[in-house]
């Protein structure tokens, strides 16, 4: 779903830093400045200018992580039909994340009318009051996808007099504390390392707000829909890049060295000599279920050895992250997840209607390390695997669950072997 930008301004001097910001965007979509006018004024000017179905508001003081737009385009289609989606902004001066880049409908905003907050000309407070009375849906997620800059203090003054608000005193800024300064170019700069989501904060407390429940839940078919943390810390990960040794996988490594690296965006969970073994013999394999999906690290390299990928996951961020970086950076399309509990009937079902009349290759169970958990993911899964086929235990080393089950399961399947890498988590397999 393609988006057009409006860019609200008072002439501040951060307007440079955030049109840059918007020419560096992944995609190139149509901007429109408007200066100078009350935020209502100019909203409903654009909403009879506007051709595409949605718009982002930025005010010009926001900077965008390049991504940014792409991503908000991403949950409109993850997402769709909602009236307004939200994302946060990262404030480095007050060292806090805040919900701020809004996407709009515009069909709601032509029939929902709007109504100003006296004396400020704002309109999103009442705006969302309106869009929950009338039982529309509201997606805040909380990505972060910029940054939220301090301006300059003569800037923030026009802007407060802009607005007809007192400069001292002023509640907008006794909330706000200034911990530290930063140049506009400082704020831009940092759109690379924005600090990695305070996971305490998450949508679940959102919930619990007046003005939010309906919506959301009715949204979400009340699955948590914290959707995902587009820019984790990128040294970390790429450091975990680093330290895979891919050399002895036959698959293509090209995709994940030099600068692609750091754009795989996942934390590698694995040892990577127990990884490559199962990888190696995974290679050429049709389809692959795995149970436990994490961050996708493994889900990436069975997509690279197999030519289908089913993994099953009961947290949804977990889907939604790594089905972005599956499509949208690596293009492939050969993932399939399911959400849900692995030892649910659904969850099953679910993956039998994926599979229709075909067999399983492997099974990579990796999920509850519990014993319990274990012996139910196998008695559930295992059955799905041909004759021939392969059934992986993952963490069988270390985690004293997965080991008294294998153990178990041993006594009916003999020929289980363990691989063990340098990280010692141990894979136990065995072939059906
Ligand atoms: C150890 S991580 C998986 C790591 C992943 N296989 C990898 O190698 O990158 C375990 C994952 O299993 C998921 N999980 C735990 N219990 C589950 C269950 N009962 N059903 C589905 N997923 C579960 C967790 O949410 C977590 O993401």
């Amino acid at each position: 779903m393609n988006v057009e930008i409006l860019v609200l301004t008072n002439g501040s001097t951060s307007l440079e830093w955030t049109m840059r910001s918007l020419d560096n965007q992944t995609v190139k979509r149509p901007v429109r400045v408007m200066k100078d006018m009350q935020v209502i004024d100019a909203m409903r000017a654009f909403i009879s200018e506007c051709e595409t179905d949605y718009f982002v508001k930025v005010d010009d003081d926001f900077h965008l992580h390049p991504y940014a737009i792409e991503f908000l385009e991403w949950l409109l289609d993850l997402i769709p039909q909602s009236s307004l989606y939200v994302c946060n902004l990262w404030e480095p001066w007050a060292r806090r994340f805040r919900r701020g880049i809004k996407v709009y409908q515009l069909e709601d905003l032509k029939n929902i009318p709007l109504r100003a907050k006296p004396g400020t000309g704002r309109i999103d407070r009442n705006y969302l009051n309106d869009l929950v009375e009338q039982n529309k849906k509201v997606v805040i997620d909380h990505s972060t996808v910029g940054i939220h800059s301090l301006r300059e203090e003569e800037d923030r003054k026009k802007y407060t007099k802009l607005w007809g608000r007192r400069w001292r005193g002023s509640s907008w800024m006794k909330g706000t504390p200034i911990r530290e300064k930063f140049t506009q170019e400082q704020q831009y700069n940092m759109l690379e390392e924005i600090p990695y989501h305070n996971t305490k904060s998450r949508f679940g407390d959102f919930i619990e707000q007046k003005h939010m429940p309906k919506t959301i839940k009715a949204n979400m078919d009340n699955r948590t829909p914290w959707v995902m943390h587009l820019w984790k810390d990128f040294k970390r990960v790429q450091k975990s890049i680093a330290t895979l040794d891919f050399s002895d996988l036959k698959i293509d490594i090209s995709t994940v060295s030099g600068k692609q690296a750091s754009r795989l965006w996942f934390k590698c969970l694995q040892s990577s000599a127990e990884i490559s073994k199962v990888m190696e013999m995974l290679a050429g394999a049709d389809v692959v279920l795995e149970i436990g999906l994490g961050w996708g690290a493994t889900h990436f390299l069975l997509s690279k050895v197999a030519h289908e990928v089913i993994s099953i996951d009961k947290k949804f961020s977990n889907l939604v992250l790594c089905s972005y970086i599956m499509k949208k950076v690596h293009k492939l399309d050969n993932s399939q997840f399911v959400t849900g509990d692995s030892t649910d009937v659904k969850t099953v079902e679910a993956v039998k209607k994926i599979l229709g009349d075909r067999q399983l290759d492997a099974v990579y169970i990796d999920a509850n390390h519990r014993y319990e958990y274990v012996m139910k993911d196998h008695d559930l899964y295992a059955p799905l695997v041909r004759d021939g086929g392969m059934v992986f235990f993952h963490d069988y080393v270390h985690e004293p669950g997965v080991h008294k089950a294998v153990d178990e399961i041993e006594k009916s399947h003999r020929d289980m072997r363990v691989i063990v890498g340098k990280g010692k988590l141990g894979t136990a397999w065995y072939v059906k």
